[in-house]
């Protein structure tokens, strides 16, 4: 990537105050289980954005995106959720920021008026759009990130993670939940971090790369139903969960729900739908395999880990129902092969990555395998993506 400060140069002809580099994620094992307030294993990778950033005087939000060559200017005051939708990652935690001070006015007062008087912001990503890679999430921290030093906000990364997950809903539109910009912002050098999606506790685990590669297979595909599918994904567990309150009312979430009592609130003999009771057998099996491949990971037992994976995406395809034939077709095509340990659909789904974890000695065969069956079968070129996982959220110095 060349240097997003030589753009914010050309751009607005001035130097700026600082830039900050923000990672997209993986997500090992716990999908969709982040809004279910269950166990996630994310990591941050070597795709970024980066942005630079410089105050202005004129109460002007000028953002310009580098490699769109597109430049918006908004008035800070009254920003508000804009048709063009990367805008809103940058407004969205534009909105919070002032929300944040005006409910501390006293301790607020001076920031505020500083904030108002707006800024410049040049930004550049090589996170692929629309990959399940998080780039929103990438945008969204690296601005919150960079608005926090040049104003000197104070916050905190956990705070940081929390407002970038509100822009989201409240601009972006996607109820969310928190994994994306929590491993955007905490993400460790060779390290995944087990996520407590409801203390918001977390912990790293070194995840062991010698004999291994992660490659990501990307489909180049997203199907229109994803961001609608998500939020009804999120409403039918929230409906399965009060639905076992009602019997069992010290439940309080997810993980402590076993399957006999999905089985009794909401099987076959019941009369909720089935698909709710779909969802909710997929999430009781996902967060238990999540605790289980950490054990795996701990143990060094990877063949173990991988075929955990392979279980997640079975679920995910067949009783979540969020994958597509191009990711079922991804994983299928190297299910059987004793060099990828594990494979799955990564992410919200409907299209993006599978995330693969190869023996290294295999990697370059089983690449040009899968990316020739894929464009044969799909037509669809394949992309592929060796990744290595990185530090998360930084100042480029
Ligand atoms: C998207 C969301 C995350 C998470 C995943 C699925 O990436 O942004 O919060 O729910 O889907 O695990």
């Amino acid at each position: 990537m060349s240097d997003v400060r030589h753009h914010f140069f050309t751009a607005f002809q001035t130097t700026p105050a600082l830039a900050v580099a923000s990672p997209g994620r993986i997500n090992l094992i716990g999908e969709h289980i982040d809004y279910n307030h269950g166990f996630v294993l994310p990591a941050a990778i070597d795709k970024l954005v980066q942005v630079a950033i410089g105050k202005r005087n004129d109460g002007a939000i000028h953002m310009f995106a580098i490699d769109l060559k597109e430049t918006i200017i908004v008035q800070i005051k009254d920003v508000e959720p804009h048709p063009i939708q990367w805008v809103n990652y940058v407004i969205g935690v534009v909105h919070q920021v002032i929300d944040q001070l005006a409910s501390q006015p006293n301790k607020a007062n001076n920031i505020q008026n500083e904030i108002l008087n707006g800024f410049n912001i040049s930004i550049q990503g090589n996170i692929p759009i629309g990959a399940g890679l998080s780039s929103s999430a990438a945008v969204e921290c690296a601005v919150l990130f960079a608005l926090n030093e040049l104003y000197d906000l104070q916050l905190t990364k956990m705070e940081m993670a929390t407002m970038a997950q509100k822009a989201e809903h409240d601009f972006a539109g996607v109820k969310c939940g928190i994994m994306d910009m929590f491993a955007s912002l905490f993400g460790q050098k060779n390290k995944v971090i087990l996520l407590d999606c409801a203390s918001l506790a977390y912990q790293y685990y070194p995840f062991d790369l010698t004999e291994y590669s992660i490659v990501l297979f990307d489909t180049q595909i997203k199907h229109a139903l994803a961001s609608s599918e998500y939020n009804t994904r999120r409403i039918e567990c929230e409906q399965g969960i009060q639905v076992i309150q009602k019997k069992y009312p010290q439940v309080q979430t997810w993980r402590e729900v076993s399957f006999e009592q999905v089985e009794n609130c909401l099987g076959s003999s019941t009369r909720t739908p089935v698909n709710i009771y779909h969802r909710c057998k997929y999430v009781v099996a996902e967060i238990d395999r999540v605790q289980a491949a950490v054990v795996d990971l701990t143990s060094g037992n990877m063949v173990a880990f991988g075929k955990k994976m392979y279980a997640t995406h079975e679920g995910l395809s067949q009783l979540y129902e969020v994958s597509c034939p191009e990711l079922d077709f991804l994983v299928a095509a190297v299910k059987d092969n004793e060099n990828v340990i594990g494979a799955r659909m990564m992410g919200g789904g409907f299209g993006g990555c599978t995330i693969n974890i190869i023996k290294k000695t295999a990697v370059d065969h089983i690449i040009n395998e899968v990316a020739n069956k894929y464009s044969k079968q799909i037509n669809q070129p394949l992309a592929v993506y060796l990744t290595s996982i990185e530090e998360g959220t930084h100042l480029i110095k």
